[in-house]
């Protein structure tokens, strides 16, 4: 079955069993991860309970489909119950970061119909966009493999000191064996990543992770990766560790992250109690102010997503329910398919950063194409695991999964705003090599207190194969700078 999506974190610090509680509290801030781990060990544990709630047959299932996981899942932000917005302003903050979603959300952008959603020609993936392709890749990072690598990662548990606990595998026992590899593309060498380097390309600028918690992965990457380099500040970071933002005060840059699942406007159905299920209503019509309101004043902008489409959820257009993703059991919607749902908010999403009408012109933004989850034999907590300790080989990883099929859509959809013309787009395209990595996630390589049982196969170890989405980040970087001037806003 599909995996579990990643699951937001457990917001209420009390009430929720003291043990519990009392690992909330003292790590609240240490890992998003861990947070969204916790809620979903915390609401399998009910599941099982003797509250005598239906157990389910698989366990795996019932979180996918379980409202009491989403009963927990209590953070959903709405314009207005912004913790930033009340928070005290660190240095490194600027104007910027006092908007609100009523103020700036941009009214402007208006998002395709329907019918205009029918899939582009698959023909047009590559170089099919005009005259304003910008940041067409020298090098295709898609064709490589994985060879060894005896230096080891940039950094380690040791060396980095805000690596959350729930990504240091190390600390929790991995085979170290999944740290001494790196990426070889077939045409073109990708460059061990230098922090120094890094930061004199985004000198003065503004980048955002923006996306769910695997473009927090990539953050906390980042984060690591530039620390050997230059010590951050901590700017901000909300409590549920969802928007933060860090300073490089010595290079003056400016690293955030901002949390969206589906980059559309998205709200959990609720159920007859009026409490929140794990199922969302997506309205493909509209996109989130939680992450567009944040958008104008960043030079760079790295989005990502489909993981969170694999539950069930409904796609909402023009006020109506047209359809649904995973609702097989239902009558009278149509099931359009996580594909589907995915082209159109990647869709709107490139859209209404193209047309931003607040953001600055000069305005870069990455498609970090879809993260691979590697589950076998079942999923987080039936039995899943993932304990390899070597990439698998390319005659391992199958072309015709629904991730492959996800990176081409999001591909596409990124091709066909480039054809527009205005701002400029580009692909961190990692599904591939990531594909190979069976070896870099936790599985079962964290404080046992926080999760008896289960493997997350979704996650990437830090340090780790994620490592390398920032080195293709920096690659990219390179290739387009001198970056152009900033403009006045
Ligand atoms: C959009 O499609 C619907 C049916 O799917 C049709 O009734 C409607 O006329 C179409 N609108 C446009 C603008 O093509
Ligand atoms: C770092 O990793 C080593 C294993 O490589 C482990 O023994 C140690 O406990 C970890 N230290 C921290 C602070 O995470
Ligand atoms: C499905 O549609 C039919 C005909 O439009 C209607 O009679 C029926 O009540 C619908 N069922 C559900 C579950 O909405
Ligand atoms: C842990 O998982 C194994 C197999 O996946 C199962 O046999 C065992 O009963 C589980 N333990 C608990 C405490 O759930
Ligand atoms: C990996 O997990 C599987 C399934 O739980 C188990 O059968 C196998 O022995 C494990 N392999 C290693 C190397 O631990």
């Amino acid at each position: 079955m599909a995996p579990l999506p990643p699951s937001p974190p457990l917001l209420k610090r009390s009430g929720s069993g003291s043990e519990w509680s009392a690992v909330v509290q003292r790590n609240v801030k240490s890992s998003l991860l861990l947070l969204l781990v916790l809620s979903a060990v915390f609401a399998f544990s009910i599941l099982y309970s003797s509250r005598g709630l239906a157990v389910a047959t698989s366990a795996g299932e019932a979180l996918a489909q379980s409202p009491l996981l989403a009963a927990l899942d209590m953070s959903r932000r709405v314009p207005g119950d912004d913790v930033e917005g009340q928070r005290g302003r660190g240095q490194g903050a600027t104007a910027e970061d006092n908007v609100t979603p009523e103020q700036s959300a941009p009214a402007a952008i208006s998002l395709p119909s329907a019918n205009s959603s029918a899939a582009p020609s698959s023909a047009h993936e590559q170089n099919a966009a005009g005259p304003s392709v910008q940041l067409e890749e020298k090098c295709d990072i898609t064709r490589g493999k994985w060879v060894r690598e005896p230096n080891g990662p940039v950094y380690t548990n040791l060396t980095c000191p805000m690596l959350p606990d729930f990504k240091n595998c190390q600390k929790f026992g991995k085979d170290p064996g999944h740290l001494y590899w790196r990426w070889q593309p077939d045409g073109c060498e990708l460059p061990r990543f230098a922090p120094e380097r890094f930061l004199d390309v985004v000198r003065g600028k503004r980048l955002a992770f923006i996306g769910d918690s695997l473009a927090r992965n990539q953050m906390d990457s980042l984060l690591c990766l530039l620390s050997q380099a230059e010590t951050p500040t901590e700017v901000h970071t909300d409590a549920f560790d969802r928007f933060g933002t860090w300073h490089f005060p010595a290079h003056d840059f400016t690293l955030m992250v901002m949390w969206t699942e589906f980059y559309a406007h998205a709200v959990p159905v609720a159920d007859a109690q009026g409490k929140p299920t794990a199922t969302f209503d997506i309205h493909l019509d509209r996109l989130g102010a939680e992450w567009t309101s944040r958008l104008p004043g960043l030079d760079y902008a790295v989005i990502s997503g489909g993981n969170w489409f694999f539950r069930v959820n409904y796609l909402w257009e023009g006020g109506r329910r047209v359809g649904c993703v995973n609702c097989g059991r239902e009558a009278n919607l149509t099931d359009l398919g996580v594909p589907y749902a995915v082209r159109r908010v990647v869709r709107a999403a490139v859209e209404g950063i193209a047309r931003c009408k607040d953001c600055k012109s000069g305005l870069v933004t990455f498609l970090r194409t879809y993260s691979p989850d590697h589950f076998e034999h079942g999923s987080w907590f039936s039995g899943g695991t993932c304990n390899r300790t070597a990439p698998l080989e390319e005659g391992e990883v199958s072309m015709g999964s629904i991730g492959w099929e996800l990176r081409r859509v999001q591909r596409q959809e990124v091709s066909r705003v480039r054809g527009s013309g205005g701002r400029r787009f580009g692909v961190l395209d990692v599904t591939k090599a990531m594909m190979m990595r069976a070896d870099g996630h936790p599985g079962a390589h964290f404080d046992a207190r926080w999760m008896r049982n289960g493997s997350d196969c979704l996650h990437w170890c830090l340090p780790g194969p994620v490592d390398m989405w920032n080195g293709v980040l920096l690659q990219r970087l390179v290739e387009i700078s001198p970056p152009p001037p900033p403009t006045v806003r």
